[in-house]
C-alpha cells in the first residue's frame, strides 16, 4: 500500500517533493488531474465530484490514505467528503490545517481554545474558489483572536503555472502582491494557499519584500504528515510502487513535472 498524493495538476508535486524528502521509504502514487485543471475558477459541486472521482481512482492503486495536495479541494470538498463520504478504513487529509497551525505556533491536534498569537497581518493568496469558501478565515478563527486576514483571489497564476509560461505566472503575481498591498499596506505575514505557487515563491518573496514572512506548504505538510504516519503507522503499507498518474496527455505533463521537479518524471494515463 503506498500514500496517495492528489492535486489537480502540477502544484501538488511541491507537496510531493518534500514528502519524499522527509519519508524517502514511503512509496507515493501521485495523480495529477491535468485535464480539469484548474479547479480554482469551478464550483463546490464540480470540485467534489472530480476531487472524490480522483481519490477512488488512488484507492484502486492501493492507497488507503491520501493526501489532497491540493488547497482548492481541501478548502471546498473535504468537509464534505469526511462528512459523509469516506469508510472507515480509509483516510483523506488536507493541506489547510497543518499551514495554519504552522502560522498560529500550535501543535497537530491541539485543540485548546483560540489564543494571540504573533501574527496580526495576514495576506492570503489563493485561488478564486479558495477565497470564495473562506475555509482559511474559518479554521483560522478555531485557533487564533484578533488575526486580520486579507484575501487576494489569483486568478489565471494556475493555469499559466500549468501552460509553462512563467512570464505570465511572473507577471501575474506581481500584479496580485500589488493589488493585495493595495488592501493591506503592510503584512506580516503571506500565505501562498495554493500548491502552485511555491513554484514562483522567490516572486511572491520578492514583491513583498524581505520584511514579510512568507509561509509555503510543502515542508510544513511533510512534517505534519510524518508526524500523523508516526502515531498511525498502519497505514504505512509494504507496496513499494510509486507512481505518477494524470488525466491529461502524459507526454505533456511528464515534460513540464520533469522541469518543476528538476528529475526525470513520467506520468502514465490514469
Ligand atoms: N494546486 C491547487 C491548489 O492548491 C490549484 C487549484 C487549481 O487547480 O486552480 O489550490
Amino acid at each position: 500500500m503506498a500514500v496517495g498524493v492528489f492535486d489537480s495538476g502540477l502544484g501538488g508535486l511541491t507537496v510531493l517533493n518534500a514528502l519524499e524528502k522527509r519519508l524517502p521509504d514511503v512509496p507515493f502514487v501521485y495523480f495529477g488531474d491535468n485535464k480539469h485543471a484548474p479547479y480554482g475558477v469551478r464550483d463546490a459541486d464540480d470540485v467534489y465530484n472530480l476531487t472524490t472521482a480522483a481519490v477512488e481512482r488512488l484507492w484502486e492503486a492501493g492507497c488507503d490514505l491520501v493526501i489532497l495536495a491540493c488547497n482548492t479541494a481541501s478548502a471546498a470538498a473535504l468537509r464534505r467528503m469526511q462528512e459523509s463520504w469516506i469508510p472507515r478504513d480509509k483516510r483523506v487529509l488536507g493541506v489547510f490545517v497543518p499551514l495554519i497551525e504552522a502560522l498560529t505556533e500550535r501543535q497537530w491536534g491541539d485543540n485548546s481554545p483560540p489564543r494571540e498569537v504573533a501574527v496580526k497581518h495576514v495576506a492570503l493568496f489563493a485561488t478564486p474558489a479558495t477565497v470564495r469558501s473562506r475555509a482559511f478565515q474559518r479554521e483560522l478563527a478555531f485557533r487564533a483572536i484578533g488575526v486580520d486576514v486579507e484575501a487576494q483571489a489569483c486568478g489565471g497564476v494556475v493555469d499559466a503555472i500549468e501552460e509553462g509560461d512563467m512570464i505570465l505566472a511572473e507577471a501575474l503575481v506581481r500584479s496580485h502582491v500589488e493589488a493585495l498591498q493595495r488592501k493591506m499596506p503592510s503584512p506580516d505575514a503571506a500565505i501562498l494557499g495554493c500548491t502552485h505557487y511555491p513554484i514562483m515563491e522567490e516572486v511572491f518573496q520578492d514583491a513583498l519584500g524581505e520584511d514579510v514572512k512568507v509561509f509555503s506548504q510543502a515542508n510544513i505538510v511533510a512534517e505534519s504528515f510524518a508526524d500523523y504516519l508516526a502515531r498511525r503507522p498502519e497505514f504505512i503499507g509494504s507496496g513499494t510502487q510509486s507512481m505518477f498518474l494524470t488525466t491529461g496527455d502524459p507526454k505533456k505533463v511528464s515534460a513540464r513535472a520533469t522541469q518543476f521537479m528538476r528529475r526525470k518524471v513520467e506520468f502514465q494515463s490514469a
